[in-house]
């Protein structure tokens, strides 16, 4: 089976939060299914920078916004990959400095519609082997709002591939205006409310919805939270009436990348066998990394981390509300990562001047100080309002790091509380600070009963969280 799988970024190469991993690890494991897959996404100029070499495949024209692109087709190769990269070379619309997003100011794109409106028809266009190479796949599985518009470019295709569309996010809509639609001379058929048409505007997401064969979110409980008007965005009707379509299947992890026995990220490797000391190495190393005076007493604390965009969804202001309380009773210490919002970032870093000695903050994007967070924390918090599978809390059971968590989409589909059998963490029902503020005590109560914790520690980093079930059912969806 051929399979084309498109996706705004795919982690070495790109990545700006969990779609980036999902997008490199998924199509290996499909891989090793004996699926003869090829990954496609945007030149960016970040990712040109990161290659040695690559090849012409070929050179597209392609018509939006009446102008004429030449795009040219590449493939490459990375020593982190097995499978041929495909990229599309559109200098105008990638070659800048910035994020695939928005510019080095944090600005949005102000030219989004366009870059990924030519970006799905070069892949819909490589997807009817336009550049006769004679590979057509038989499904193009596209991710998010900036491929949407692929299921739609190929809908007007008499023998196109079968369409899967994965929603990782669905508060991420692609909404452009209904000039921009005209600007870009997208089909005039498309602009009704059975298209992209979305309350007035264009949305790329619904495009992807509509248009495609099968829908798929990234676990079981999101799959049935976004047919609620609660999470679904305004989308939740569109849902509810292709629930027919639609499936969850749940994320995996790389247990290559995210494995504490052998991360080359971990100054100190650690299994379930030397977990205490493996452990407690790494929250010296991470302290010590922060400007921290290491001591008996410090060690002993609690520490409590957090890696991610700094966003309303991720609830870390229930966390920044929930500090003084916590820091008032409890020796707790904290360490946050994550760059995101700037009134977010300015409140981390204000708690951080005020506790030097206990608020750990790093406003960056950082793999190495993820990765060492992850190995040195005893707790990981991930208190979002919506999350529609989440990683870092599958990361954090790996690395014995125990989730405190709240019950919503992926969370509650891989956390076990601790009031449960075989408990991995710590789960609460409400996204609330008072709720918040509980769990962690709750948590902290427990963290003196060292054997009790060593048990769920074990219990934690023995779930198989792989790809190996998640990415047969992905075949079947294929099939
Ligand atoms: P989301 O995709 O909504 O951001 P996930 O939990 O699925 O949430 O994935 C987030 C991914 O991005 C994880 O791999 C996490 O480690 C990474 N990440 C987020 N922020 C940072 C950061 N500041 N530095 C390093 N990695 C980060
Ligand atoms: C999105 C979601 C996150 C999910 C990731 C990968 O960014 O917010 O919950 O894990 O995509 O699917």
């Amino acid at each position: 089976m051929k399979i084309l799988f498109a996706s705004s970024e795919v982690w070495p190469l790109i990545k700006t939060g969990g779609l980036g991993d999902v997008a490199y690890s998924l199509p290996h494991a499909l891989q090793q299914q004996g699926i003869d897959i090829r990954i496609v996404l945007p030149a960016y100029q970040d990712v040109l920078k990161k290659l040695k070499s690559f090849q012409i495949l070929g050179w597209l024209t392609l018509k939006l916004a009446a102008k004429e692109y030449n795009v040219r087709i590449l493939q490459t190769q990375h020593e982190k990959f097995s499978l041929p990269i495909w990229l599309v070379d559109c200098a105008a619309l990638f070659d800048r400095r910035g994020n695939p997003y928005s510019n080095l100011e944090g600005h949005d794109w102000s030219d989004n519609a366009e870059r990924f409106a030519l970006f799905s028809l070069a892949v819909a266009r490589l997807a009817m082997d336009d550049l006769n190479l004679a590979w057509k796949p038989d499904v193009v599985h596209s991710n998010d709002w900036q491929t949407g518009l692929i299921s739609a470019f190929l809908d007007q295709e008499a023998a196109h591939p079968k369409r899967v569309f994965t929603l990782h996010n669905l508060a991420y809509g692609g909404y452009f205006s209904q000039q921009e639609f005209q600007r870009l001379q997208l089909p005039s058929q498309w602009w009704s409310p059975e298209g992209v048409e979305f309350y007035g505007n264009m949305s790329m997401i619904k495009a992807g919805i509509i248009y495609s064969d099968q829908v798929t979110t990234v676990s079981p409980r999101y799959a049935k939270e976004i047919c609620t008007p609660e999470f679904g965005y305004g989308l939740a009707g569109v849902l509810l009436h292709r629930q027919y379509k639609l499936t969850g299947i749940l994320n995996g992890i790389d247990p290559e990348v995210w494995n504490p026995n052998t991360d080359p990220l971990l100054p100190y490797h650690y299994s379930t066998k030397q977990l205490n000391t493996g452990k407690r190495k790494n929250k010296q190393a991470l302290l010590e990394s922060n400007g921290i005076k290491v001591t008996k007493e410090t060690l002993a604390a609690p520490l409590l981390g957090m890696v991610s965009r700094l966003v309303e969804q991720k609830g870390v202001d229930m966390i920044i509300e929930a500090m003084p309380q916590l820091l008032e009773n409890s020796n707790a210490n904290f360490i946050f990562i994550g760059t995101g919002h700037p009134s977010i970032e300015a409140q981390l870093l204000e708690l951080k001047q005020h506790h030097p000695q206990r608020v750990m903050v790093s406003i960056e994007y950082s793999e190495a100080k993820a990765h060492l967070l992850e190995a040195g924390c005893d707790l990981f918090m991930m208190p979002s309002r919506f999350e529609p599978c989440g990683l870092n809390q599958l990361y954090s059971l790996r690395y014995g790091t125990l989730p405190i968590v709240h019950r919503t989409g992926g969370l509650a589909d891989t956390v076990v509380d601790v009031k449960s059998d075989n408990a991995t963490g710590f789960v609460f029902d409400t996204a609330t600070t008072k709720e918040l503020i509980k769990t962690i005590q709750r948590a902290l109560t427990l963290f003196s009963d060292k054997k009790r914790w060593n048990q769920l520690q074990h219990n934690a980093m023995q779930q198989d969280f792989s790809w190996n079930k998640s990415a047969l059912k992905y075949i079947q969806l294929y099939q």
